[in-house]
C-alpha cells in the first residue's frame, strides 16, 4: 500500500521498478483502493479517498471550504467532499470539471493544487493524483452507509444563508441511482413565500441530473440566479414517483413517516451588500 515516505517518486514508475522500491502486490500495481474496506480510518496517507480525506481534506482545507459560503463553491469537509467534487464543474475553470475519474490531467482540483498548493505540500499531490487514476472511488463511509437507500447529505443544507445564489444544489445518496426517476415530479426546487395570510410555494425551473462517474449525487442547477428569498428542495415520496436506486429501491419505503412530499432542505439567498 502507498505510503507518504520518501519513494515518492517512484510511484509513476512500472510495477517492477516499483517492487524495488517499496514492494508490489501481484499483479495490482499495488496502488489500488481495494484494500480500503479493512483500512482502519488513517493517520498515513494513502491514495484512497478516506485517506485522503482524513489527511488532506479535512486538517488542510476544510477551514476555508466547507459551511453555507465555501470558498469557490467548493465543500471539502467530510460529509459533501465527494459529491462536490467528481464531475462537478470547477468554478475557476468552469470548462473542466473538479475530478474527472481517471484523469487527473483534466482534474481542476489537481491542476489547482499543483499551481497554487492551497496549503496542501507538493508530496501530498501524487497522492490525489493516484486516487484519480484508480478511478476517484469513494470511501468507505459512502460504502458503510449503502445498506439503506436514503439522502445522505444536501448542499446547501437547511439554515444556510448564502450570500449568493448557488450555481447547483448537490443532493448526496446513499445507492446509486435510477436517472429514469429523476424528473421534474420527483425532485423540484421551491421559493417560499410567507405572506400575511399563508406560505406559499413556487415552482423554480431547474435542471436536475446525475454527474457522470458519480451516480450518488443528484444536481439541481436552477435556470438562472436565485433572487434572494427562501427555498426549499422537495423530493416526491409517493410510491411510482419517488426517486428509486438502481437496485429499485424508492425513498418511502424507509421512512413511513413522509407522506407525499418531503423537504430535504430550507435554505435562504440573502441580499448581497
Ligand atoms: C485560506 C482559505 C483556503 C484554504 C485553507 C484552502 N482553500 Fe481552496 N480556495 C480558496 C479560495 C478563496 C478559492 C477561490 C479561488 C482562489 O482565490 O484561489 C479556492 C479555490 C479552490 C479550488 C478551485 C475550485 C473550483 O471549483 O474552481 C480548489 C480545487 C481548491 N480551492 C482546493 C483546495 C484544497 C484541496 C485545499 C486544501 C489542501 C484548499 N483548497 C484549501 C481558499 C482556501
Amino acid at each position: 500500500m502507498l505510503v507518504r515516505h520518501s519513494a515518492m517518486r517512484h510511484l509513476f514508475l512500472p510495477c517492477s521498478t516499483f517492487l524495488l522500491a517499496v514492494g508490489c502486490s501481484g499483479g495490482n500495481s499495488g496502488l489500488g483502493t481495494g484494500s480500503m474496506s479493512s483500512t482502519p480510518p488513517s493517520t498515513t496517507l494513502m491514495a484512497n479517498f478516506d485517506s485522503i480525506q482524513a489527511n488532506i481534506f479535512t486538517p488542510l482545507c476544510a477551514d476555508c471550504h466547507s459551511g453555507p459560503n465555501p470558498a469557490a463553491n467548493l465543500s471539502l469537509d467530510a460529509a459533501h467532499s465527494y459529491n462536490a467534487l467528481v464531475n462537478v464543474p470547477s468554478t475557476e475553470q468552469p470548462t473542466l470539471v473538479r475530478v474527472k475519474p481517471g484523469d487527473p490531467t483534466n482534474s481542476y482540483l489537481v491542476i489547482h493544487l499543483e499551481k497554487e498548493g492551497d496549503g496542501a505540500p507538493a508530496s501530498d499531490v501524487p497522492f490525489v493524483v493516484q486516487w484519480i487514476v484508480d478511478g476517484a472511488l469513494p470511501g468507505s463511509t459512502a460504502m458503510s452507509m449503502a445498506a439503506q437507500f436514503r439522502v445522505a447529505a444536501v448542499e446547501p443544507d437547511t439554515g444556510d444563508a448564502l450570500r449568493a445564489s448557488p450555481p447547483r444544489i448537490i443532493i448526496g445518496f446513499t445507492q446509486e441511482l435510477d436517472a429514469s426517476s429523476v424528473n421534474a415530479a420527483s425532485v423540484r426546487l421551491e421559493r417560499i413565500d410567507e405572506g400575511a395570510e399563508a406560505v406559499t410555494t413556487s415552482a423554480i425551473p431547474s435542471r436536475a441530473f446525475i454527474p457522470g462517474g458519480n451516480a450518488r449525487a443528484l444536481m439541481l442547477a436552477p435556470a438562472s440566479a436565485l433572487p434572494p428569498g427562501q427555498y426549499q428542495v422537495v423530493l416526491d415520496t409517493a410510491p411510482g414517483v419517488s426517486i428509486r436506486s438502481l437496485s429499485g429501491a424508492s425513498l418511502g419505503v424507509a421512512d413511513p413517516e413522509a407522506v407525499g412530499a418531503r423537504a430535504i432542505t430550507r435554505f435562504s439567498v440573502t441580499a448581497e451588500h
